[in-house]
């Protein structure tokens, strides 16, 4: 395969939510915010911080608000202009300059499925894939490592962290040689497996550089856990042909799919946003004092 670097994003988005219902029942997850941003924007921005300019999102029923927030919004730009604020209409125009093409996921039937739906768009190019319900801390450099990882071995790369044993069985894991600091060359993948079964306690999280041969794969696979076409299968079926590396994150990452973590994303985002850090501290440390009594 010859080489080429990362320009393109893959925002898989046609999930059903349903640990968000009833506030997913017609509206994206992706699009709940964490303090003034959807969570979908924190994936774009981050992308973007590593020169990826074109986006495909994969929809499905009740997300063509996603459409609409990246497109322009000419009446509420006009409205902005007359009102003076500039610094609004700044931000909302910031990522004008991206590309997004949207396709729709007909029926959820897995992350694997949805991210095969990427294909036409991809052709020979390797790709990321951000899950945006994983939030990465903004201040950290994920993804750009990973690429870098990915340019120096022409590989793909997942990113994985170490869970809890008691949480295991939500993620992909894989079991893997350490082949320098935080490098690992991976030897199994599965999905969702038992803490018995297990291979470790390095699970894959939504942070994908994949290489374009893995489309072929996920369209002649058959369902696996919970009946979806997962991509964790498809990796394993990869991983019979390629080297595949885990780069292990050990910065701060937030489940932003399950309520809680998407309280504490956003707690901690909010501290780090200094339009709302100072009045929200104080409201904190005062909540801290009522929950001693
Ligand atoms: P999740 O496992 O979080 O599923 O998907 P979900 O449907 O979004 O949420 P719950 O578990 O029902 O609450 C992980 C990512 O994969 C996407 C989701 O949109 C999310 O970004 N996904 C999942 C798809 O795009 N299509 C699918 O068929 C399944």
């Amino acid at each position: 395969m010859k080489e080429k670097v990362v320009r393109k994003a893959i925002l898989p988005a046609g999930g059903l939510g349903t640990r968000f219902l009833p506030a997913t029942k017609a509206s994206p997850k992706e699009m709940l915010p964490i303090v003034d941003k959807p969570m979908i924007q924190y994936a774009v921005e981050e992308a973007q911080a590593c020169g990826i300019e074109e986006f495909i999102v994969i929809t499905g029923k009740h997300k063509r608000a996603i459409e609409d927030h990246f497109d322009a919004a000419f009446k509420l730009e006009e409205s902005l202009k007359k009102s003076g604020k500039k610094k609004l209409l700044e931000e909302i125009n910031r990522l004008s300059h991206l590309n997004f093409a949207y396709i729709r996921q007909r029926e959820a039937l897995g992350l694997g499925h949805a991210i095969s739906r990427a294909r036409p768009f991809i052709k020979d190019e390797p790709v990321a894939v951000l899950l945006s319900d994983d939030i990465i801390d903004p201040d950290d450099t994920l993804l750009k490592d990973m690429i870098h990882l990915y340019e120096e071995c022409k590989a793909p790369v997942l990113a994985i962290e170490k869970v809890p044993m008691s949480d295991i069985s939500r993620y992909g894991v894989i079991a893997g040689t350490l082949e320098k600091e935080n490098v690992y060359r991976i030897h199994d993948l599965v999905e969702k497996p038992s803490p018995e079964s297990a291979p470790s306690d390095m699970a894959i999280i939504g942070r994908y550089i994949l290489t374009p041969d893995i489309f072929e794969i996920l369209e002649n696979l058959a369902p696996g856990k919970g009946g979806e076409i997962q991509l964790t299968d498809a990796l394993a079926g990869l991983l019979k042909r390629r080297t595949l590396y885990g780069y292990l994150f050990t910065g701060k990452r937030y489940d932003a799919g399950d309520k809680v973590g998407y309280l504490k994303a956003t707690v901690d985002l909010a501290l780090k946003n200094p339009e709302v850090s100072g009045p929200l501290k104080e409201y904190i440390i005062a909540v801290a004092e009522r929950l001693k009594h």
